[in-house]
């Protein structure tokens, strides 16, 4: 090794001692005579100090030196003069006198610095990502990363599962988003298509009697990028034959647990983890994945204002919507300048308009307000409800003065979306959400099927091949929309991490629920024949569940994008600055694959 120590690694233990160093320059301070050097590696940082009377020639080194040139330097350990140390550093209570310096390599001056938080453009951080990693905090979201993977492997291994490798090149596994495929040069005409997840291989090796299989699996989904996704990623996929879904639920609520108290044990978490049906989380949430770290739950109006006086409330309830709302704390003194622009915020998330109701405990000057018991109430849309309306609203929202009641009408489903959008934006404004606290939830008992209106079809609302509730079974003739599902997720401070099910393992139920999904015989047969086949040949029950890797520690490391906890994500527009991908294929590449390239009039349009 060119080093003798880590530079992180050095303490008072370590005074006395002749190290050799090599890194990079954090930082330099040359101060005409003493030249100070951060010197940093994946440990760390440490000062050294050159001093032209020590050593001539490696004051002349590391004169030359400027940020992020990489050093070898051998010298002594010592304690820091008093009053010089460093308490910020864990190395601060020592610093290196050198003796030698060399210099390994020099650097270009980066195009941004390692040594400063800034804010710097995205795209450049990727173009020149090996430098963007070397940020501290970067750097430390890839040992986090490093450190997840490496507990749920010990945690697995510990409980008798065995990781096995499925292929990448494979046939299409829906999980609901597009397919990646790739030409096949041995089979002209033919494509492979990358796996959006391991999901029927791993019940294939259930069927093959593995019984407890995990992977660090990378799946594919060429789906539009978000903050919380990427075209690849990773999922820590793992199923168990002979289990029921509570036999899922703890070991993962015991996975979790477990790897938040060895990995970042500065997180509360509280233990059990809440379960809520899915009914009932879109009925306080109005979202399946809610952040339970506050209150300010949703509350239906519909049933006090459906026969009243304003047109939007008793429109939405006819019409089969509903009228639902929420109190924010503290924000009845908010201006009509800031109702104006929460009504906007609303309306970008799809409401008509928003309804408020300011609960103040005195009469406002020059304010209209209706007196409820000791408090009033001003609201734009007074003048259109009883006392006993608004009386109502304010007892059912448990509002109490200085509350802001923020009230949409409509469909149910753009009522959920806006109130639980409205929810998330208030909570942030208030400071409600504690940074320190992980409030893990499962959310159980989905629906089965989802209407897709565009389609005019029933799509999957997990995925194909999720077991309906045995009670329910009955319904999926009548009642489709009914039929629960023995599927489950794991939430995380309005985050989904992980989603799992119990599969099913009857070729018949299976075939049916394709069917009802629009896949005639043929087509399942076509497509997913290999699983409908080994359902015939003794598989057992099993489920299993997937939970996000890149998630996970996204929310461990606080990071605000999944493209922090990547070592090499894709930008947004699905590109790779720093490789250049995806780029153009050579003629004789296609050539080979037995493609040509075609312009299509609508893409040129
Ligand atoms: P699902 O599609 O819900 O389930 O995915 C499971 C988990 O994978 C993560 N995830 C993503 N992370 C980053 N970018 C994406 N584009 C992305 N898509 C999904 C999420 C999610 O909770 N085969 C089933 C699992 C099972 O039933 O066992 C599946 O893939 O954290």
């Amino acid at each position: 090794m060119l080093k003798s120590n880590y530079c992180g690694d050095l303490r008072s233990e370590n005074v006395g001692q002749t190290v050799t160093l090599a890194g990079w320059v954090h930082r330099r301070r040359d101060h005409g005579g003493l030249i100070f050097i951060d010197l940093r590696d994946k440990e760390g940082i440490v000062q050294v100090v050159v001093n032209p009377q020590m050593s001539r020639e490696a004051h002349e080194v590391v004169s030359e030196a400027r940020n992020e040139y990489v050093l070898q330097i051998t010298g002594r350990v010592e304690r820091r003069p008093a009053g010089t140390e460093n308490p910020a550093l864990p190395t601060g209570e020592v610093e290196v006198l050198a003796e030698q310096a060399r210099m390994l390599n020099p650097s270009k001056t980066p195009p941004f610095y390692v040594n400063e938080e800034t804010e710097v453009d995205e795209y450049l951080r990727l173009k020149f990502r090996y430098v963007d990693l070397r940020r501290p905090r970067m750097h430390d979201n890839i040992i986090l990363r490093h450190k997840v993977v490496r507990y749920m492997r010990h945690f697995l291994d510990e409980r008798g599962f065995i990781e096995i490798e499925t292929p990448i090149l494979l046939k299409t596994t829906p999980e609901g988003a597009r397919d990646f495929i790739v030409p096949s040069r041995l089979q002209p005409g033919k494509f492979y298509a990358l796996p959006q997840s391991p999901q029927l291989l791993k019940q294939v090796l259930m069927v093959a009697g593995f019984e407890k299989y995990y992977q660090i699996a990378r799946c594919f989904r060429d789906e539009d990028l978000r903050a919380d996704r990427q075209l690849e990623f990773t999922q820590l996929d793992l199923e168990m034959s002979f289990v029921e879904e509570e036999d899922i639920l703890r070991l993962v609520e015991d996975l979790y647990s477990g790897l938040i108290k060895e990995v970042t044990p500065h997180f509360q978490v509280p233990t059990p983890f809440p379960r809520l049906s899915y009914a009932e989380s879109m009925a306080r949430f109005g979202t399946d994945r809610p952040d339970l770290r506050y209150g300010m739950e949703l509350q239906d109006l519909s049933d006090l204002v459906a026969e009243s006086g304003l047109g939007i409330f008793s429109a939405a309830v006819s019409s089969g919507g509903q009228v639902k709302g929420l109190s924010a704390a503290g924000c009845a003194g908010y201006t009509r300048k800031q109702i104006d622009e929460l009504t906007e915020l609303a309306r970008s998330y799809g409401a008509k308009g928003l309804v408020t109701m300011a609960v103040d405990a005195a009469p406002r000057e020059g304010a209209q307000s209706v007196q409820i018991g000791s408090a009033y109430v001003r609201s734009n849309v007074a003048k259109f409800l009883t006392p006993e309306q608004i009386q109502g609203i304010v007892e059912r929202l448990e509002a109490k003065p200085g509350d802001l009641l923020l009230i949409v009408a409509d469909k149910t489903r753009v009522v959920a979306e806006v109130l639980n959008r409205l929810r998330a934006e208030m909570a942030k404004r208030l400071n409600l959400a504690d940074p320190n606290t992980l409030a893990l939830a499962f959310i159980v008992d989905f629906p089965l099927l989802e209407w897709n209106e565009d389609a005019g079809r029933w799509d999957a609302a997990h995925h194909p091949f999720t077991m309906p509730r045995d009670e329910d079974i009955p319904l999926l003739d009548t009642a489709p929309e009914k039929v629960r599902a023995k599927s489950y997720d794991i939430v995380c401070n309005g985050l989904e991490l992980s989603s799992g099910s119990i599969r099913i393992h009857r070729r018949d139920l299976q075939e049916r629920i394709l069917e009802l999904l629009g896949y005639p015989p043929e087509d399942a047969d076509a497509r997913f024949g290999y699983l409908l086949q080994a359902l015939e040949y003794g598989a057992p029950p099993h489920g299993g569940i997937a939970p996000g890797i890149d998630r996970t520690v996204m929310i461990l490391a606080g990071a605000e994008s999944i493209r922090d906890v990547i070592a090499f994500p894709k930008t947004q527009s699905a590109t790779d600055p720093m490789t250049g991908a995806p780029s153009e294929a050579s003629e004789e590449q296609l050539r080979e694959l037995h493609l040509m390239l075609r312009e299509l009039a609508e893409d040129r349009a």
